[in-house]
């Protein structure tokens, strides 16, 4: 017998949250984010929106972080390259202050529950949703003739936030439709074969949307060119710094800008501190200050913000047996909760 509640998905979390609370018992929000394993590591776009988006959240909610592998074998790769990748964004999280003790961090294909999970959520979507997905578009075009896991990737996607129903997803700008998506299934499930699934928010902060230095489209894993990454040395950041893209408005020193129009901006604004951005802002507006200026001063900003995590990182590259023995003890967790979901869709699904 299918129920049906007059309240959308929202309103049911948060009434579902409430008579826990009535009935004394403290529901934590579940964060659930996920990342693709990459050969340099995360990019400071990277770091901003998700990793940054963690540690606010780790003290208030339950957390999993999760290094994707099976999303990163849907467009071609290298099967040499990719093998021991799965270890960089965990040390990365680490280094950058994810609390081990709070957070549990874990490799998806330690799970292969998220996989059947996304075989049966793929059995109710309609097949036009996922070739309208922006991402599918892009990929389409770049790689050519694409494969079905390409096409299927959001439904892997909403299977890793449901399988733990999250509530809570912190990512960057780019990944909204996938979160739309994931509203989408967990509203056919739910209307589907009863109440089962919370719908998920996107939670977007300040980095959602860094831009790549090339002044082209936002900073990623796959245009090198215009990235900083989370490990780069303070010499390569002023490097890179020094040859990005500024507002064309500033062709000479004396000619005044636009820091809205500027990607070296929209950086500062994610490093520097208000008052020194407000003196950023003022500088270029009225040409007293040049483009090097501005770039130094957050080359400065940037470069003390990353020394603490690359020395973790480095620590932590030392000894990979800790990062490893994080992951085990994130599977462990994870798995009885993921068996726990599968159980449960089967059954409604009339599979059990
Ligand atoms: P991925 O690995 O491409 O990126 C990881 C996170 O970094 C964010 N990001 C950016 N944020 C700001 N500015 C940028 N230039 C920038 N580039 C990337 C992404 O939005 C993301 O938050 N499909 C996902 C991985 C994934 C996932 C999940 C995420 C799989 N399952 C479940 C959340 C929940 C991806 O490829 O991210």
């Amino acid at each position: 017998m299918i129920r049906r509640s007059s309240l959308n998905g929202d309103e049911r979390h948060l009434r579902l949250r409430e008579i826990g609370l009535e009935r004394g018992i403290a529901m934590r929000n579940q964060m659930f984010t996920g990342l693709q394993p990459s050969g340099d590591g995360l990019h400071i776009g990277n770091y901003l929106s998700a990793v940054k988006g963690v540690l606010a959240l780790q003290e208030t909610h339950d957390c999993i972080l999760c290094v994707v592998d099976y999303h990163a074998i849907t467009v071609p790769y290298e099967p040499g390259a990719l093998r021991g990748r799965t270890l960089t964004p965990a040390t990365e999280y680490l280094s950058a202050g994810v609390d081990p003790d709070r957070v549990t961090l874990v490799v998806q294909s330690d799970l292969p529950e998220h996989v059947e999970l996304a075989w049966l959520l793929g059995c109710l979507m309609p097949l036009p949703k996922l070739e309208q997905l922006p991402t599918y578009k892009d990929k389409k075009a770049r790689y050519g003739s694409p494969r079905f896991g390409l096409l299927a990737y959001p439904i892997l996607m909403a299977s890793d936030i449901m399988i733990y129903k999250a509530d809570t997803v912190p990512v960057g700008k780019d990944q909204l439709p996938h979160i739309e998506f994931t509203r989408e299934v967990v509203r056919k499930f739910n209307q589907t074969f009863g109440e089962t699934f919370p719908e998920p928010q996107a939670r977007l902060n300040e980095g959602a949307y860094v831009p790549s230095l090339t002044g082209n489209g936002a900073m990623s894993k796959s245009d090198g060119k215009g990235n900083i990454d989370l490990a780069d040395d303070p010499e390569t950041i002023r490097g890179k710094l020094a040859r990005a893209v500024t507002d064309p408005a500033r062709g000479r020193r004396s000619d005044p800008g636009e820091p809205t129009r500027c990607p070296i901006y929209a950086i500062h604004a994610c490093f520097t501190p208000q008052a020194m951005l407000d003196e950023v802002a003022g500088g270029c507006r009225t040409a007293t200050i040049g483009c090097l200026d501005c770039k130094r001063i957050l080359a400065d900003q940037m470069i003390d913000e990353l020394a603490p995590i690359q020395a973790r990182r480095a620590e932590l590259i030392a000894h990979p047996e800790t990062v490893r023995g994080v992951l085990a003890q994130g599977a462990a967790t994870c798995r009885p909760r993921a068996r726990e979901t599968l159980r449960e869709v089967r059954q409604r699904m009339g599979i059990d």
